[in-house]
């Protein structure tokens, strides 16, 4: 089996080492790749969306598996151009991908299918966005497309909304779009993922990541800090009640809507106390989440993800360990708001724990810092004492100038 995996960063790398591990033992490839994946998979050769589907063509790759969004959105869509060219895709069509790449079709998919989630309205203009606000305090402004994480606001007041309102419809700093003014929501936020196969879906182990950049969920919101997983995140009561009232009304809903959709998706949640709340749907794996989960994986992903692929839904394949799993992030000097590249990682040599590359450079002097997030650094353990103490233990270990992480990955929200 010849599986190519798209992207380029530490979920992927963790995709990719887990599906190298499959007892079905697939040959695998990707793109664009990282020095760090290319430790497991081959480079495809291709310098070029175009290139990518014509390489997968002639070397006859038997499943593609979407790591990042992007390319989910890119052109017609990897999902779409795939289907054209008979290649099996783990990772939905451009249509359905929308519920990632926009807000509004988000939360008019969530309304129509009854599905509990935040009250918004949607907004053009700075001043309708003002109206639409109303004096309320916190607010929550969304912007109305992929902004790598950087399109959400949570405002405690004017000021706050009125500096962000200005970089989206005066500074553009995202390009043109729209904008949901959401309510704001309270209570402990989880992440579930389904591996979904048309009107068949499988919810994998939920994770919690950490999206401040600083201790005390403090400072800026980054693509994510760390993240713990395990199936006790949340009592089976509460699992119940997101599977029946979240995850099963998604599914049925992206049939009813005719929305294809094959692939991981993440639901992002609100425990509120009226439930949970949807914040936003992904039609991908979280990063760092999969740098958690997929050390708890056992069972064969690469038969999975490529019955789920054609349409043959398998969940006997795969299953999660009960313990848990933490993952530590280390990032580069300046993250978020830029990243400092060719700072010489130390004492990778000494980590105990998994190593995943989100964004290195391997040189004659050895791994270098080549992007925002560097790092993930994840350890299981039986008891979530266990696997934090060693997570941490195992990150103070790895340093290199201007390296920043938090002290308090899964003991805060705990
Ligand atoms: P998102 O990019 O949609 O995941 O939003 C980023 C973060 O903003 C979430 O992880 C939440 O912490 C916060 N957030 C999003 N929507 C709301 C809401 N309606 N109420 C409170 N916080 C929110
Ligand atoms: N960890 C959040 C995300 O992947 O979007």
């Amino acid at each position: 089996m010849k599986i190519a995996v798209i992207g380029k960063g530490g979920r992927e790398q963790a995709l990719v080492e887990t599906l190298a591990g499959s007892p079905s033992k697939p040959e695998l490839y990707t793109f664009p790749g990282s020095d760090a994946i290319r430790q497991t998979a081959k480079q495809i050769p291709a310098d070029s969306f175009d290139g990518l589907m014509q390489w997968m063509v002639d070397n006859k790759i038997d499943l593609c598996v979407a790591g990042e969004e992007s390319y989910l959105v890119k052109e017609e869509g990897l999902a779409n151009r795939c289907a054209t060219l008979g290649i099996p895709c783990w990772g939905p069509r451009k249509e359905s991908a929308q519920l990632e790449a926009s807000k509004e079709f988000a939360k008019d998919f969530l309304l129509r299918h009854d599905i509990p989630t935040g009250m918004a309205k949607a907004v053009a203009d700075y001043d309708e966005a003002i109206a639409a606000i109303g004096g309320q305090y916190p607010t929550v402004l969304k912007f109305d497309g992929l902004a790598a994480g950087k399109g959400v606001a949570v405002c405690p007041d004017a000021a706050a909304a009125e500096e962000f309102l200005r970089e989206v419809f005066i500074d553009k700093r995202f390009g043109p779009g729209r904008l949901l003014v959401e309510e704001f929501l309270t209570g402990p936020e989880i992440s579930i993922f389904g591996a979904i196969c048309d009107e068949h879906y499988l919810i994998l182990c939920p994770a919690r990541d950490y999206k401040r950049l600083c201790d005390g969920d403090e400072g800026p919101n980054t693509g994510g800090m760390g993240a713990v997983a395990s199936r006790q995140l949340a009592t089976p009561e509460v699992l119940r009640t997101i599977e029946e009232r979240i995850v099963a009304p998604t599914v049925a809903g992206l049939q009813k809507d005719g929305l294809p959709y094959r692939g991981f998706l993440y639901f992002g949640l609100m425990l509120t106390p009226q439930g949970p709340k949807v914040i936003e749907y992904n039609c991908r794996f979280g990063d760092p989440e999969c740098e958690a989960v997929m050390p708890l994986l056992r069972g064969d992903l690469a038969s999975f993800c490529l019955a789920g692929a054609k349409g043959e839904f398998k969940p006997e394949l795969i299953s999660f360990d009960e313990g848990w799993s933490v993952c530590c992030i280390l990032a580069s000097a300046g993250y978020p708001a830029s990243s400092h590249s060719g700072d010489l990682i130390r004492g990778l040599e000494d980590c105990g724990a998994r190593v995943f590359h989100c964004g290195t450079k391997k040189t004659e002097a050895g791994w270098q810092t080549a992007g925002g997030r560097v790092l993930a650094i994840v350890a299981q353990g039986a008891t979530l004492d266990e696997a934090r103490t060693k997570a941490h233990e195992e990150a103070a270990k790895v340093d290199f100038d201007g390296a920043q992480r938090r002290s308090d990955i899964a003991y805060k929200n705990m």
